[in-house]
């Protein structure tokens, strides 16, 4: 008993010291704010000459990178669960021909002929499950539905050929054949729990803020050096496999790329891809270049030589035309060469003021 009793007085004691501690060092802080106030020493805005001892002199605060807040991201269905559908081999068929699309339907491919070599996952990640790494969260609720490119309503799996025929530079795959089904069953089952008619948080693709300027091809060739050529290679071409069944690196332009018809050939389709998923690692948590290297790594990859498609049939109503359509004619008075590579801001405001 007297052993505890006497632990609880040091106890007490440690407990009083400590309090007349913090009340000094409370004092000493309150001293200091006032002696600074009244001695005319500036505490509000740290000019330029500041900064460095600022910072010499405080814990930095952690850097906020993040593109968007990760709470309410869309996340696809644990893929566990899909064991419990009745049609799970042709969801697993679906997610298969996603992630390795040119074993079946590339060049070599042993299903069809139909496609250029890369992987619909080349840029839709992860199978398109990546919050915004150009993921098909937002596909089963919103197709069927009209589409201003071709001024038709769209189903999913006329919204899949339009990639077989742009972004894979190939030819339509039949609309019931088994592996247009089972594609479309995995956009169904990925999709199962999106409300009709709702694009989630994160589905599709980051939209990068506008710059004031136009996108500079000649910066981005810099940027393309010293972020991008490791992988994609000077040329370009990336680095096949050597089986024949895709790439490891994917071509970024050139005879094996996407076809100026595709999607990634707007620029801020492209920039908002890699703002948030490249170089190779990138996430929009954390993501690895500014929005200046992703506009004009943009403007200078599409500014290389690529297939050309036929647009003639696209765009049938031309004031529908997104700002960033590189090919005219259009319905303001703004040229090709800015809606390839901006300004945008001056073509979004000409369109909002109804000019
Ligand atoms: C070279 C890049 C690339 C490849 C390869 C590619 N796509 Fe796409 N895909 C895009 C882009 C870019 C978009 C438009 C995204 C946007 O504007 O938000 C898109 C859009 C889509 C959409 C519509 C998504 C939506 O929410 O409206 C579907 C479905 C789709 N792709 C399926 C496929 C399939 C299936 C394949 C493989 C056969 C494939 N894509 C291959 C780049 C690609
Ligand atoms: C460390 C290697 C690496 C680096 C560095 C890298 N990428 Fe990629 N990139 C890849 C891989 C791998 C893929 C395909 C991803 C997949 O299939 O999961 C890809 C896909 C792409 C795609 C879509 C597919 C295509 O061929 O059109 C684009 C566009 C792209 N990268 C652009 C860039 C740009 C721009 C940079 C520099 C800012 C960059 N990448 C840096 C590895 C890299």
């Amino acid at each position: 008993m007297k052993q505890i009793g006497n632990k609880s007085f040091i106890q007490l004691i440690g407990l009083m010291v400590g309090l007349l501690a913090l009340i000094t060092a409370l004092v000493g802080v309150i001293g200091l704010v006032l002696f600074l106030a009244y001695s005319g020493v500036r505490l509000d805005v740290a000019s330029p000459d500041d900064s460095q001892v600022l910072a010499a002199a405080s814990v930095p605060a952690p850097k906020v990178t993040a593109l968007e807040d990760p709470v309410g991201m869309w996340k696809a269905p644990d893929w566990k669960s899909v064991d419990a559908e009745p049609n799970a081999d042709e969801i697993k068929y679906g997610r298969e021909l996603i992630a390795n699309t040119a074993a079946y339907l590339g060049p070599n491919g042993s299903v069809r002929k139909i496609s250029n070599g890369l992987n619909c996952q080349n840029c839709h990640l992860n199978a398109g499950t990546a919050p915004l790494g150009n993921n098909y969260g937002a596909v089963a609720a919103t197709y069927p539905k009209i589409r201003a490119r071709s001024g038709q309503s769209e189903d999913i799996p006329k919204r899949i050929n339009d990639c077989f025929e742009r972004s894979l530079n190939g030819k339509p795959l039949e609309r019931n054949s088994t592996e247009m089904k089972a594609m479309v069953a995995y956009m169904e089952w990925l999709g199962k729990d999106v409300p009709k008619g709702e694009k989630p948080k994160g589905a599709g693709i980051y939209a990068v803020p506008l710059l004031d300027r136009a996108a500079d091809p000649v910066r981005g060739k810099t940027v393309y050096e010293n972020q991008c050529q490791s992988c994609h290679q000077a040329d370009g071409q990336g680095i096949a496999k050597p089986d024949g069944s895709g790439y490891t690196y994917p071509p970024l332009w050139g005879d094996h790329s996407y076809n100026s018809g595709a999607g990634l050939y707007r620029l801020s389709r492209f920039a908002g891809y890699v703002r948030a998923n490249m170089p190779l690692g990138a996430t929009y948590e954390n993501p690895l270049i500014s929005d200046e290297d992703a506009w004009d790594v943009a403007a200078y990859v599409n500014s290389l030589e690529r297939p050309s498609k036929d647009l003639a049939g696209d765009w049938p109503d031309i004031s529908k035309k997104p700002m960033d359509h590189p090919f005219g004619p259009y319905s303001d008075g703004f040229s090709e060469e800015q809606h390839k590579y901006g300004p945008f801001k001056p073509i979004v405001e000409a369109k909002a003021s109804g000019q």
